[in-house]
This record gives structure tokens, C-alpha cells and sequence, in this order.
């Protein structure tokens, strides 16, 4: 009986050990971040011991913990009909406001969901809830597009292009009374990696009858050329995209081996001695493309020899489609009018940034909305128990370029 008590307060102290992490004084609702990150965190570990124990790939189990617990919320919704169909071989959600007898064609947006390319749905409460109040408050179509788990890098990229390509058939619009010149793209995190990548795709298309008017670009990935940009080091170990955790997304992306991280952590696979990666250097030069506030203390790391057998073995570091960040100003120069939301403490503040930045240089005209309180991936938190003011306030944001522009 004595132990117990003696064990109590030291697990106490353990659990606060595991929980408390030293967050900037900027972000909002530290606390209930940190356990939102320790559960993240507890639950991830248990993934990777079932995996090093080879039972299940890590990917697999989240995923599969993910829905479960997902599926103990319920999304209501009366008046957006939620249908389910498949758009040229690949799945889809659609959320249509109800429509009122003669009135026009309505605005549309296609939506690409988050979870590092290989987790979560669209069919998770998280991202069902969004895209509902996308269509209720914009009186919007919104074609969610569902990924498929255990697939790699062009995958992915594949089956968004051709949801959207499918939705933006004439005949297809049509039938979901969507007006053709008031089209948006988006995505959040991965989600608005493909995005970007899908509009990159469409503008080089000479013959597609109908293109978007617009991308929205969430907290987007856009590059994997360096993950020592002043963001990368300011949050390395930010809930609830650690560096270290992106690094890995990546590697699932590419199909690449777990062993690369401590490589690519440095920049070994983008050095001096790289030849394909000395083209792109000029176009991701952080000292040009950031304004003096974001940088800080930061130092570059650019390594004079690697390996330059890794971009050989995974050329999709350096290719475009995974990477829009590195697109040549020509494409840029073609893509549609652009929205990007950047998260102050988020390793991939700075993608969207210099994504931002480079387009505005093409031509293109641009809003960076920068939160300097919000933290990675916070605008599907806005759910009992994981809500968060971040969330709601970046979703209004978002929904409101949206309501003004498409
Ligand atoms: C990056 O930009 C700075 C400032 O414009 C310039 O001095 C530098 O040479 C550029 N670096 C590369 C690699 O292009
Ligand atoms: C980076 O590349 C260099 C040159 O090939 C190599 O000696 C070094 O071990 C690499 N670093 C890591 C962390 O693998």
C-alpha cells in the first residue's frame, strides 16, 4: 500500500516529463497542445514498436487506430447532401448545398486531405466536418478526394490528378451544376502538395476545356530539396510535425529506406557535389526568397560533398511533381491565382512562404496569410476534445479568401 503511494507521485512526474514540452510563448492553447502532441506522440511510438516487432507497417496500424477512433464522432449534417462516387477510377466525397429551384450555378471546390500521404480520409469526422461547412458557408460543391493508403509517390499524385480532371469535364460539372469559371483547388499539409502539383499538371494541359480559377494552399509540403530552411530549424521539434517525422513522411512518399533520414537530415542528398540538385539551388534560395523576420538565428547548410547516389536511387526528391517548390518560372508563371496559409511554429512554414514568393515573382497575384500563434495542421482541430482557437481561426480565414475571390 505504502509503494503505491510512493509510486504515484513519481508516475506523476514521469507522465509530466512525457507530456510537458517547452513551446514558444506565441502559441495558443499550449497546454492542451502538448497533450494533443503526447497522445500523438504515445501513440506513434506503440505504431513503430508493433512494426520494429514486425507485425504490421507502422503506417497501417495509425491509420487503422485513426479511423477507429474516428468513427466514435458523429458529423451530422441536414441540409448538404454527402454522396459518395468515383471519379475516373478514384473516390471521391461530394457535399452539396441544397439547391433553391432556378438560381444559378454554383461555386466549387475540389479538396485534397492531409496525413503525410498515407493517413487519414476523407471520410474521417475531421475532414467531413470541413468540407461540409466549406459547402454550407460558401454555398459551394466540394468534391473531396479520398487517397489510398499503402501506395507510394506517383500514386498519390496520380489518382488526385484524375479526380480533378474527371470533375472538370463539362458534361461532369454540369450534372453537379457547377460553374465552370469558379473552380478552386485545395489541399492541407500533403493534401495541399498535390494540390499545387495538380495545378502545375493542369496549366501545361493544352486541351482541357475548363481550368481552375483558383488554388488555396493550407500549411502545404512543397519540397524536400532542404530541411534546414529557418522554419525546419526554428520548429524541429514543434507538435505535431517534428522534423524529424516530416523527414520520415517522406521517405514513406518515395519509397525510400528509414536509414536515409540521418542523410537527408543534413542535406546529404542535395550537396555541392549533386549534380541534378545544382539547378534547383537558385530556385530555393532562402536569401532572396524570405524576408529578414523569418531567418533569426538561422544558418544555412549547404554541405560541399554527399551522396549523391541517393537522388540517382530516389529521383523523386528532385521531381517536380512531388516537389512544386522547385517548378521552373514558366510553370509558375501559368498557375492560378493563389492563397497560402503559413503557420508561424511549423517546420514547413517556410515551403509555403518561398512557394508564395516565387509566385508572386511569375506573375501570379498572391495572398500569404501568415498565423503567428498557430502550429502545423491545426485547421481540422476544431472539434471537442481536440479544439482549438487556432483551428477555427485559420478555417475562417481560409473560408473567407475563398468566399471573396472563387
Ligand atoms: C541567393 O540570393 C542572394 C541575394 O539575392 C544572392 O546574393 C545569392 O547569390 C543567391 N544564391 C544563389 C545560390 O543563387
Ligand atoms: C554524408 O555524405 C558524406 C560523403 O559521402 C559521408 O561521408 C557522410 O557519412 C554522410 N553523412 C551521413 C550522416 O550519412
Amino acid at each position: 500500500m505504502r509503494a503505491a503511494w510512493l509510486l504515484l507521485p513519481a508516475l506523476a512526474a514521469l507522465s509530466a516529463y512525457y507530456v510537458y514540452l517547452p513551446l514558444p510563448g506565441a502559441v495558443s492553447d499550449p497546454w492542451k497542445l502538448m497533450l494533443l502532441d503526447a497522445t500523438f506522440r504515445a501513440v506513434q511510438q506503440t505504431c513503430h514498436l508493433i512494426h520494429s516487432l514486425r507485425l504490421s507497417h507502422h503506417l497501417t496500424v495509425l491509420n487503422y487506430l485513426i479511423c477507429t477512433f474516428d468513427k466514435l464522432k458523429s458529423v451530422s449534417s441536414e441540409d448538404i447532401k454527402i454522396t459518395d462516387a468515383v471519379f475516373d477510377g478514384v473516390e471521391v466525397r461530394v457535399f452539396e448545398p441544397p439547391s433553391k429551384g432556378d438560381e444559378d450555378l454554383k461555386r466549387s471546390v475540389v479538396y485534397i486531405h492531409g496525413g503525410g500521404w498515407a493517413l487519414a480520409s476523407a471520410r474521417t469526422s475531421l475532414y467531413n466536418n470541413l468540407c461540409r461547412i466549406m459547402a454550407e458557408s460558401l454555398n459551394a460543391v466540394v468534391v473531396s478526394v479520398e487517397l489510398v493508403p499503402e501506395v507510394w509517390f506517383p500514386e498519390q499524385y496520380h489518382d488526385a490528378l484524375r479526380a480533378t480532371k474527371h470533375f472538370l469535364q463539362p458534361d461532369v460539372l454540369a450534372e453537379y451544376s457547377v460553374d465552370p469559371s469558379r473552380i478552386a483547388i485545395s489541399g492541407d499539409s500533403a493534401g495541399g502538395n498535390l494540390a499545387a502539383a495538380v495545378c502545375q499538371q493542369l496549366s501545361k494541359d493544352e486541351d482541357l476545356p475548363v481550368r481552375p480559377k483558383l488554388q488555396a494552399l493550407i500549411y502545404p509540403v512543397l519540397q524536400a530539396f532542404d530541411f534546414n530552411t529557418p522554419s525546419y530549424q526554428q520548429n524541429m521539434n514543434m507538435p505535431v510535425l517534428p522534423r524529424y517525422v516530416m523527414i520520415s513522411y517522406w521517405i514513406d512518399y518515395i519509397n525510400g529506406d528509414y536509414d536515409l533520414a540521418r542523410e537527408l537530415l543534413i542535406n546529404n542528398h542535395t550537396t555541392l557535389n549533386v549534380g541534378p540538385a545544382l539547378s534547383f539551388r537558385t530556385r530555393l534560395n532562402w536569401t532572396s526568397l524570405l524576408p529578414p523576420s523569418f531567418k533569426k538565428n538561422y544558418k544555412p547548410v549547404v554541405q560541399t560533398t554527399g551522396s549523391a547516389a541517393i537522388v540517382e536511387q530516389l529521383p523523386a526528391l528532385l521531381d517536380v511533381r512531388a516537389a512544386p517548390l522547385l517548378a521552373d518560372d514558366a510553370t509558375l508563371a501559368r498557375q492560378p491565382r493563389a492563397y497560402v496559409l503559413i503557420c508561424e511554429n511549423d517546420v514547413l512554414r517556410d515551403d509555403g512562404a518561398m512557394y508564395a514568393a516565387r509566385l508572386e515573382r511569375a506573375g501570379v497575384p498572391v495572398t500569404l496569410d501568415r498565423f503567428h500563434d498557430c502550429f502545423h495542421g491545426c485547421m481540422i482541430f476544431t472539434m471537442w476534445p481536440t479544439d482549438f482557437s487556432a483551428g477555427v481561426q485559420t478555417r475562417n480565414s481560409y473560408i473567407k479568401w475563398l468566399d471573396e475571390n472563387l
